[in-house]
């Protein structure tokens, strides 16, 4: 008797949990744009949507915006994540892709109902601008479906169809920026009938994803999201966009065969020609980066001016995780052949590209921060790690420190800074060069967010943990704007945002700790420099102007 009804009682439960499951989201969606079909996952409980085109790049004007795809016709088959823009992918080191490539790929844990929509977690690809795709081969979803988030991934061009840009309102620049705008407007307008809250979304990148979100932030266009996480990568990297300008686009057209002054000859020119001949080119011509954008009637401007001179509306109340690893350019300097360090004329170059000093100051620049740096040593592989100290300063640490400044002006919400320094066996970039000396490196830490489709081993107990405590802040962040709303086991540290003459961090390491102002002599140094020569950066401009 007892038996039965206990019998009876499971009975009922799977019947009524059958009955919530079959209300929670289907993978056939009706979106404003018509039906899509997903499929379930097989390495969690979740759904993928694959490959959804958002826009369309325009077959006569392929260097140019893209405009929204539209409606779909009958029902969108879901189930493919191979689509990648135009360039030379890392991996095999072959030109691959196709301007079919605007695509957005949707994971949706079971967990999802349309009565009590879920946060949604958005990803913007790093590949310095010139690389990077959405699809599963890097950024499988398996670790943040746990913790009852949407996460999209998203495509964008990159490379000359990407970020080509000229005095012209053909091809006015930034058109991979605008390209993420589209798919954050599609998220906007369709997230909801996956079960998403269009009103809580995050925008998390790395690298060039990391510049991008920033500039999501920096942009004039209406505020597509809530909060942001920035990894290794802010609109404050120096000399890192430039202006319109012709020259390069005629010569790229001049590789190809094409002679002509005329810059419109040129465009049209290269728009007949294969993407795969124009990426081929492109490896001789200095690569396209986002600009300034010149003013055009009736065309949308993403950037307006360099990030330092400009205020910040949206960022008010805008909650950020921000951080970089510990050793950012390690792979780029470390264990080189003599000549290599011979030939660095590294303090030079960095500094006369982002700033216009006269050769008499630049001289002496040049100077104090070789003594600061390596003293009166020559550079060679004994200063290895001080000269990545230095391009990792100069490029990725002190940046995060001026665009917390920045952020903070403008009245941001709360701004969690972090140092990422774990060394395991799934450290992204070190693992894929071999390097085993040193710190974390740039990307390593997307190892620990993302099932990588080639780490094909279980994660050692070690690394699992880093991976749970990283999507578990990340998670966290996307769902309360905290990453730590309490105390646990897996989270034993109260990671404060920071403050005003309190600059908390949280090192990521194989424990979590909570210090205060990293780097603190270097960067105290830096802001002495940047103190003294604000108003020399390249582009900077005058308020009164
Ligand atoms: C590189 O080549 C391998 C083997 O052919 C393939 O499995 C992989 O998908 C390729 N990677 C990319 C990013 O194209
Ligand atoms: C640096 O290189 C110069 C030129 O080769 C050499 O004369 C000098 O002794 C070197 N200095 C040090 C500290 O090794
Ligand atoms: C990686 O580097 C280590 C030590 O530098 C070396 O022993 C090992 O053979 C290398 N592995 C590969 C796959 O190159
Ligand atoms: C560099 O300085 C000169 C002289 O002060 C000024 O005319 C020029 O516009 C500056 N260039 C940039 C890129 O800021």
């Amino acid at each position: 008797m007892f038996l039965k009804i206990q019998f009876i009682v499971i009975f009922i439960y799977l019947t009524l949990f059958s009955k919530c499951h079959s209300k929670s989201l289907d993978t056939l969606v009706n979106t404003k744009v018509g039906l899509i079909r997903g499929l379930k996952a097989e390495d969690g409980e979740y759904s993928m949507f694959l490959g959804i085109p958002f826009g369309k790049v325009e077959e006569n004007n392929p260097f140019g915006p893209s405009i929204p795809y539209g409606h779909f016709d009958g029902v969108f088959d879901a189930n493919d994540d191979s689509a990648i823009c135009p360039q030379t992918e890392e991996f095999n080191n072959t030109i691959v892709g196709s301007l079919d490539c605007l695509h957005l790929n949707i994971y949706v844990p079971n967990s999802a109902k349309t009565n009590a929509p879920l946060p949604v977690l958005v990803w913007i690809y790093g590949g310095g601008f010139q690389i990077g795709f959405a699809g599963r081969f890097l950024y499988g979803p398996k670790y943040f479906v746990r913790h009852d988030i949407i996460l999209v991934t998203v495509n964008y061009r990159v490379g000359p169809y990407g970020f080509m840009c000229l005095n012209d309102p053909k091809v006015p620049g930034n058109q991979g920026f605008k390209d993420q705008l589209l798919a954050l407007r599609w998220i906007k307008d369709n997230i909801g009938s996956f079960g998403g809250n269009s009103d809580k979304v995050t925008l998390f990148g790395e690298s060039a994803g990391g510049i991008s979100v920033d500039y999501h932030l920096f942009s004039k266009q209406e505020k597509l999201f809530n909060n942001l996480i920035i990894q290794s990568g802010t609109s404050f990297l120096p000399s890192l966009i430039g202006e319109p300008e012709e020259t390069r686009t005629i010569n790229l057209a001049a590789k190809l065969g094409f002679e002509t002054t005329d810059l419109n000859e040129a465009l049209s020119f290269l728009g007949k020609q294969s993407t795969s001949s124009v990426i081929l080119a492109m490896r001789q011509v200095p690569r396209y980066l986002p600009c300034v954008e010149n003013d055009f009637d009736d065309v949308e401007k993403f950037i307006s001016d360099y990030p330092f001179n400009l205020d910040i509306p949206k960022a008010k109340d805008v909650a950020i995780l921000i951080g970089h690893t510990d050793d950012e350019r390690l792979v780029l300097h470390v264990n080189k052949n003599p000549d290599y360090y011979e030939n660095l004329n590294i303090f030079y170059d960095k500094l006369s590209n982002a700033f216009n000093f006269t050769s008499i100051e630049l001289a002496d620049m040049v100077k104090y921060f070789r003594h600061f740096y390596i003293g009166d040593e020559n550079i060679t592989i004994k200063e290895q790690f001080n000269i990545i100290d230095f391009d990792s300063d100069f490029t990725y640490v002190h940046p995060t420190l001026r665009s917390i400044e920045k952020y903070k002006e403008n009245d941001a919400g709360d701004i969690f800074y972090y140092v990422f320094s774990y060394n395991g066996d799934r450290n992204f970039v070190k693992k894929r060069v071999n390097i085993t000396i040193g710190g974390a490196a740039h990307a390593d830490e997307i190892g620990y967010l993302f099932d990588i489709s080639y780490m094909k081993d279980e994660p050692s107990h070690e690394d699992q943990l880093v991976i749970d405590r990283m999507t578990t802040l990340w998670a966290n962040f996307v769902k309360y704007s905290k990453p730590m709303p309490e105390i646990s086991d897996l989270l034993p540290v109260d990671w404060k945002p920071v403050e005003d003459n309190l600059l908390h961090y949280l090192e990521i390491d194989s424990e979590l700790t909570l210090k205060k102002r990293p780097f603190n002599k270097r960067m105290a140094f830096w802001d002495l420099f940047y103190r003294h020569n604000y108003k020399l950066q390249k582009g900077y401009r005058s308020r009164n102007n």
